[in-house]
Formats: structure tokens, C-alpha cells, sequence
């Protein structure tokens, strides 16, 4: 695909490409936000460098180009800004938001569509972030395994995720019900129409329709398979990058191999659709 008003890099052949000739602080016009939904769709995350005036407001109206913006089930958000989301990690941290491989809420019956996270502080060295293809998992299955796997469902939660998780915010999640929803094991993508394979290390708790030795044995197969480095482009954050990925069709884990040195930003989320066999 050629673009007009961006410069589209690919850095992996299975996903990912450096965008730039943007500023996402800046009102998108019709072509411009055109283009970059099709880079989205063509390479699955996209990243972007220098983008120091992406403030809250202006981080917002981007995420809402694409569509309504997600809120979400458990974290605090910064006053008056209930759809974003921070990510942080310090030296008082004792966890870190996706460390495990995921795509964000899975366990929504309506999962979000794409996810924007902007770093504004990183460590010196590491704290990448790993996105890989659920397309290119799907595709490298064997004939027997996709066959095996058409017309399954699973179950996604968010119960063993999301209980007591923010607390160090002080959010008291007493009472309260965290998402649980069931998706077909092979998604259809609604935009690109191609199959991926939507089950994820985080959410996902079994195949529905299978004993649960057999469902757990087969969503282990599955992860292993999923996290296979030739699916996967890892993003390497400067201070100001922005990562835009595609939640339907790309799993994502964040590395915390950076304690104790703070990396600090927030994710503005979009609101996406069931996902569809
Ligand atoms: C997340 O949205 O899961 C966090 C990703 C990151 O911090 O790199």
C-alpha cells in the first residue's frame, strides 16, 4: 500500500511499522486519519516517535477518530479523565499492567477495538513492549489443528485478573463484577476479513466445549504456539513514542526487566465490537 501523508515503515515482516510526517497531537484530517487506519490494518501496530505535545485531550480526541473510547473495568484514571488509562511502574511497584501475553479486556463481551499508549518516561534501557500476530498464528497452524478448532468457543475473565489489583490506587473493588464473556477460539477480522487466532495467557480460562484436561492442554499448545518469536516485533519505547496496535488481531506483553527505574505514560483505549467467528 502507498501513502500520501505519512511515511509508513515496516520493521518486521509479520507486523509492525515506524509511522512519521505526523503530529497525533494535532487534528487528524479526513485523508490523513484515512491512511493511518489503513496502516493499522496492513501492519497491525503502529509506532510513532516524538510526540511530546500529545496531551491528555489531544491523546483523547485521537483515540476518538477511531472511534468511542473505552473505559476500564478496574484501574483508576487521572481526575477528569475517566478513559485513560495510566501505566506506571516505579521502584514501589510489585506488579506491572501486561505482563503476561494478552490482548487489553478480552473479557469484555465487546473487547476494544485498539489501544494508544503514549510513554512519557522510560528507563535508560529496557521496558519494551512484544506485539505479535494472531494472523500469522492462525495462518502457521496445521490443516488438522484449524479444523479442530473451527466452532470452538472459550471463555475469557477478568475475575482472577482485575480483584484487588488496584488497590495501591485505592480503588476497593468490593462487590464489584469484573467482565466474563465467551468468543470464538478463531476470529474473523471485521475489517480485513482474515482468521486470527483470539485466545490469550491473561483472559482466557477454557474451550467450552472441551473436558477441561483436554481444554487445558490445548489453550497450553495454543500460548506456546502464539508466543512464537517469528510472530512478534518488539518495540524498543524512547521517551514521547507513541504505540497504536490493533487489539482484535495482535496479543501484546510488556517487559519489567527495568526495576527499579520508573517508565510512566498513559493508554487511551477504543471501544470495539463481538468478535465474530
Ligand atoms: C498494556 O497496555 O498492556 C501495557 C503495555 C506496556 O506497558 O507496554
Amino acid at each position: 500500500m502507498s501513502y500520501e501523508t505519512l511515511s509508513v515503515a515496516p520493521v518486521s515482516p509479520r507486523l509492525g511499522a515506524e509511522v512519521s510526517g505526523v503530529d497525533l497531537a494535532r487534528p487528524l484530517g479526513n485523508r490523513q486519519f484515512q491512511e493511518l487506519h489503513d496502516a493499522l490494518m496492513e501492519h497491525q501496530v503502529l509506532f510513532f516517535r516524538d510526540q511530546a505535545t500529545l496531551d491528555l485531550d489531544s491523546h483523547k480526541a485521537l483515540g476518538r477518530k477511531f472511534g468511542a473510547l473505552h473505559i476500564h473495568p478496574a484501574s483508576a484514571a487521572p481526575e477528569g479523565h475517566p478513559e485513560v488509562m495510566p501505566i506506571h511502574a516505579d521502584a514501589g511497584s510489585t506488579w506491572i499492567a501486561g505482563e503476561r501475553w494478552h490482548s487489553d479486556v478480552s473479557c469484555d463481551a465487546e473487547p476494544p477495538m485498539g489501544s494508544i499508549l503514549h510513554l512519557h518516561t522510560v528507563p535508560p534501557v529496557g521496558g519494551d513492549t512484544l506485539f505479535a500476530s494472531m494472523y500469522a498464528a492462525y495462518d502457521a497452524l496445521s490443516i488438522r489443528m484449524k479444523a479442530y478448532l473451527d466452532g470452538l468457543t472459550a471463555t475469557h475473565e477478568g475475575e482472577h485478573v482485575y480483584r484487588g489489583r488496584y488497590r495501591h490506587q485505592g480503588i476497593d473493588d468490593t462487590g464489584r463484577t469484573y467482565p466474563k464473556a465467551v468468543h470464538p477460539v478463531v476470529v474473523r477480522h471485521r475489517v480485513t476479513g482474515r482468521k486470527l487466532l483470539f485466545v490469550n495467557a491473561t483472559f482466557t480460562t477454557r474451550i467450552n466445549e472441551l473436558p477441561r484436561e483436554e481444554s487445558d492442554a490445548v489453550l497450553a499448545f495454543l500460548y506456546q504456539h502464539a508466543a512464537r518469536p517469528d510472530f512478534q516485533v518488539r518495540f524498543r519505547w524512547q521517551p514521547h513514542s507513541v504505540a497504536f496496535w490493533d487489539n482484535r488481531c495482535v496479543q501484546h506483553l510488556a517487559l519489567w526487566d527495568y526495576y527499579p527505574q520508573v517508565r510512566s505514560g498513559f493508554r487511551v483505549t477504543v471501544k470495539g465490537e463481538r468478535p465474530v467467528a
